[in-house]
């Protein structure tokens, strides 16, 4: 006898409401594997039954129990679903991480004691009018000798005192060559410091290193005299080595200045031995032939250079006898420096 479609529509809806409460009680993925399989499940399941009555409805009842059935399917697979999600252990979101733990120490690094030495001299000099020029450190021959008023045979060019570089020029022996650029860009008057790296083929040992800083200082103007090169200098060691210390200077010999001095600064170094004269810089008046070469009217116009290793005064401040510490890279050397 074919099945009526009101019964068929009840055994869905009582399907639907027993699946339902099955798979909102099941506690646990595998509880509720069991509720599926059961319900939904293709060969034992009630689903199975229910396609069954469905062939039984008469023919005009089936396209609405078909729909029905299908319906009643697609909401419990969609229950089924949702209560999946909800069963699934709640993923652990927390960071693997220790916050008991302390913290690894940070160095914040500090400015090496060469630089801070750098800072200082260009700061003071700056309150003077002074700007900063920086040169090259490969240089040709003509910057570095030649235009300095070098003579062609003047021992600093022999090949064991510097460093030439395979495709001609060199690595400049001091930071003088940049007097020429300076002179050779701008016209005067000229007020500049010129920082940096110098090369001399020199052991690296206690009191040589191939590489070192130099400051220079050029200062060109219309009746420019040695009384401004002493009165400049002699402002800037007192500043820098404070108020009291004395300076004095005396012969020396640049091809590049005419007259050439050292300037001494009487000061501690800081070994228990007292205050004494400490030689810091190189110094004198541009030689005529320098300002010649950068086509500057040595008639007219004059000026002062003066060239000096900041290493060394970096030493003498914090009384480091191995010049090779200042290029350790060890932090725990650089820290003691550090501000
Ligand atoms: N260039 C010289 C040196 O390296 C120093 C210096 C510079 C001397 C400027 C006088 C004037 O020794």
């Amino acid at each position: 006898m074919p099945l009526d479609y009101s019964e068929f529509f009840q055994s869905v809806e009582q399907f639907c409401v027993e699946a339902a409460a099955a798979f909102h009680d099941a506690a646990s993925l595998d509880g509720l594997e069991t509720a599926r399989a059961r319900y939904l499940g293709k060969n034992q399941g009630f689903l199975k039954s229910l396609s069954a009555q469905l062939g039984q409805l008469p023919k005009e009842h089936r396209a609405a129990g078909g729909a029905k059935f299908n319906e009643a399917r697609l909401q419990l697979e969609s229950l089924y679903e949702e209560r999946t999600q909800a069963l699934q252990p709640a993923r652990d979101t927390t960071p693997d991480l220790d916050s008991s733990m302390p913290a690894r120490p940070s160095w914040r690094g500090s400015v090496h004691p060469v630089s801070l030495v750098i800072d200082e001299i260009c700061e003071i000099f700056r309150e003077l009018g002074f700007s900063v020029a920086l040169g090259p450190e490969a240089e040709s021959e003509w910057y570095n000798f030649t235009a300095l008023n070098f003579p062609p045979e003047h021992p600093a060019m022999e090949l064991h005192d510097t460093l030439y570089l395979d495709g001609g020029g060199l690595l400049r022996t001091h930071t003088s060559p940049v007097q020429m650029r300076t002179l050779q860009a701008w016209p005067p008057p000229i007020r500049v410091l010129v920082p940096g790296n110098v090369y001399r083929r020199d052991f690296f040992d206690s009191t040589h290193s191939p590489m070192f800083a130099q400051i220079e200082g050029l200062a060109v103007d219309e009746g420019i005299s040695f009384a401004d090169l002493k009165a400049t200098l002699g402002h800037f060691a007192r500043r820098f080595f404070g108020g009291s210390r004395r300076t004095r200077f005396g012969p020396s010999f640049f091809p590049f200045t005419e007259p050439s001095a050292q300037m001494d600064v009487e000061t501690d170094l800081g070994d228990g031995k007292g205050l004494r004269w400490v030689e810091i810089m190189g110094c004198g008046l541009v030689h005529p032939a320098v300002l010649e070469s950068a086509g500057v009217d040595s008639e007219r116009y004059s000026g002062w250079a003066f060239g000096m290793g900041p290493a060394r005064i970096a030493q003498s401040r914090h009384g480091i006898s191995d010049c090779r510490v200042l290029f350790d890279s060890d932090m725990r050397v650089l820290e003691q420096f550090a501000r």
